[in-house]
């Protein structure tokens, strides 16, 4: 059994692997590869699948690289442009790896092709919902549309209460935790409308959202 994240930035590499060698990379990222292949011969691993929970438009993912190095399966949402793609996933389809089950949500809002990925305990939301005052990942690039974000935290809402939050992004060391400590941390949980999650987003009028600004505070 293996989990554990990858990077010392800001962009989140989780792996996760039960019958080891086999293993699933979450969201790599182009600048880890090395590393990651470092890390997997170390550990006499074997990469199985990449899985990108959204076309990434802060940094370039690591999976079509990994794909082609590697030869695993790169798995995203059916509406993903990439060509890269070998297996497109939607709203309840299970991933299957040795004895990993991972349980594809559709959680859109951030982009047009987002997934978030519930493994036992485990809940990675990629920027469909980053971790307390972090709130999520903003609706405002291309593809974003907030009113599909609201029906996404509504559907975070519903789910079990102790899965731990793994967001693709965090900026501030802040430790994932559960569900049920993010509705009371997380300002993208309180309770609204669509109507009213949709002026409360434009009401924030941040420019860039915060965690670009702290993006730009390390350039
Ligand atoms: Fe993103």
């Amino acid at each position: 059994m293996i989990f554990a994240q990858l990077n010392d930035k800001s962009c989140k590499t989780y792996i996760l692997g039960s019958k080891l060698p086999k293993v699933i990379l979450i969201d790599p990222v182009l600048e880890g590869v090395e590393d990651y292949i470092e890390y997997i011969d170390k550990n006499q691993l074997q990469i199985s699948a990449v899985i990108d929970t959204h076309s990434h438009a802060d940094h370039i993912s690591g999976s079509a690289v990994l794909k082609d190095r590697i030869d695993c399966e790169y798995i995203m949402h059916e509406n993903a442009p990439s060509q890269c793609v070998t297996k497109r996933v939607k709203e309840g389809d299970v991933i299957e790896i040795t004895d990993i089950k991972l349980e594809i949500l559709d959680t859109k809002g951030h982009t047009n092709d987002s997934i978030s990925l519930i493994w036992a305990d485990k809940l990675f939301t990629g920027d469909a919902l980053f971790l307390d005052d972090g709130g999520a990942g903003r609706d405002d690039l291309p593809g974003g549309d907030s009113a599909k974000h609201w029906a996404t935290l509504e559907k975070f809402k519903k789910l079990p209460e102790d899965l731990v939050v793994y967001p693709a992004h965090d900026y501030r060391n802040r430790k994932p935790s559960t569900l049920a400590n993010q509705k009371k941390t997380n300002p993208h949980l309180k309770e609204r409308t669509q109507q009213e999650f949709v002026n409360y987003l434009n009401d924030l009028k941040l420019g860039p959202a915060e965690w670009m600004k702290d993006v730009l505070s390390m350039n």
